[in-house]
């Protein structure tokens, strides 16, 4: 009898699974419409045996992050149609294939293996989050296809293997310039920070750990630490306790949507002091949705769309002409890792994942729109932050921090 049970259960464990795939098949097809992404053929060519290379790129292009995803696929396409319009790679030109994950991490984990095992891209671009690049980078490894992260900054993430890569700065940097500028910076010279972190999100949390640790070991004190989830509609309870703390700066290492709603959140509570955060502040709506309650607030990021330098200058030019809008720095990351990628497939003795990580771990001083970019040993790249201060609703330079 109980036997009997067991089988039935395991039928039906069966039966539910294969209703669930079919459904995540079909609302997966749903999502592929609902986004301009050529996704219809899976013409199995991106090994390079017809004539074109084909990439993959999953992303959140709908959703709580959906600049994240939006900015990242301007930058991709604007890289690689530069690169097409020049001739391609060795003759070939570039197809991009980009699947809308909507920020959840199952179906970043079905985005990317549809994009390895179907499309038979020769090498993944993404994710911006942290939380999605580690779901879909033991894909990417198992498959032996080389993964680059634009933007993911959780050390995790290329620690999952040899095939996974990064074009930016990890955390531990990001929240040791986070705590110096709140310890240093004039006007701010912080003693006291509280921290507010969602809790769902690696991202956060580890980015949260390293700025408690760096903000001690620069001589500050972390005296009220608070967590939330992504998506809370309500923080007022935590809010209130860090008040009762009275820090000189609060920390918030979120995503744009939420800090949105903390930040106004705090102001009509009464905290008047300064919030921080980390690169996931980094979109045109944070200041759209907090408003006035953003302004005189900081956060860390990996280029500011100002200043001189001619790579950053010629990059809003072409950016500005196709798009609307000021890029952000997932575009500029973007347009760099699809540029590094290919550079490096140009280079590769074959169209091979191996052959093409080999080419990925050399890549050194590379120009790109967010600095010079070189690939270490754990291949992450080294690069300075720039911290930026919310005015008028726009993020503007504030100061640049270089590596420890
Ligand atoms: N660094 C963030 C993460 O790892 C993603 C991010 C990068 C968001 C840059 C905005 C800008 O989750």
């Amino acid at each position: 009898m109980a036997c009997h049970l067991l089988a039935a259960n395991r039928t039906l464990g069966r039966f539910s699974r294969l209703i669930f795939s079919t459904a995540t098949a079909a609302i997966f097809a749903i999502s592929l419409c609902g986004c301009k992404s050529e996704t219809t053929k899976s013409d199995a060519s991106g090994g390079g045996a017809g004539g074109e290379i084909v990439l993959g790129h999953y992303a959140s292009m709908t959703g709580g992050e959906a600049t994240f995803g939006r900015s990242t696929d301007n930058g991709i396409r604007l890289a690689i149609d530069e690169i097409n319009a020049a001739g391609g790679i060795n003759g070939k030109q570039v197809r991009i294939i980009t699947y809308d994950d909507k920020g959840e991490k199952a179906e970043a984990g079905t985005a990317v293996t549809r994009l390895v095992t179907k499309d038979n891209v020769i090498a993944v671009l993404g994710e911006v989050a942290s939380g999605l690049s580690l779901v879909a980078a033991p894909i990417c490894q198992e498959y032996g296809v080389p993964m680059v992260s634009p933007s993911s900054t959780n050390p995790e993430v290329t620690e999952k293997g040899d095939m996974i890569f990064r074009v930016c700065f990890i955390d531990p940097f990001q929240a040791y310039a986070c705590a110096k500028f709140a310890r240093e910076h004039e006007g701010l010279k912080a003693k006291k920070a509280a921290v507010l972190f969602d809790q769902t999100s690696p991202y956060a949390v580890g980015l949260k750990d390293e700025f408690s640790k760096s903000f001690k070991r620069q001589g500050g004190e972390v005296i009220a630490s608070e967590a939330y989830q992504k998506g809370d509609p309500d923080f007022s309870a935590q809010l209130t306790s860090i008040r009762a703390s009275e820090p000189d700066v609060v920390f918030i290492p979120g995503y744009y949507t939420d800090v949105g709603n903390i930040a106004i959140q705090a102001r009509r509570l009464g905290i008047k002091v300064p919030l921080l955060g980390g690169d996931g502040w980094d979109s045109e709506k944070l200041g759209e949705i907090a408003g006035d309650s953003i302004n005189g607030c900081f956060y860390s990021n990996h280029y500011a769309p100002e200043g001189p330098d001619p790579h950053v200058q010629e990059f809003l030019k072409k950016y500005k002409a196709r798009y609307s809008g000021t890029p952000d720095c997932l575009a500029g990351l973007g347009y760099d890792s699809a540029k590094i990628v290919c550079d490096a497939i140009g280079k590769a003795s074959s169209s091979k994942g191996a052959d093409v990580a080999a080419q990925l771990s050399k890549v050194k001083d590379f120009e790109g729109v967010t600095g010079k970019i070189s690939i270490d040993a754990n291949r992450n790249a080294v690069k300075p932050a720039v911290i930026l201060e919310m005015k008028n609703g726009k993020p503007t330079y504030v100061t640049t921090i270089q590596p420890e």
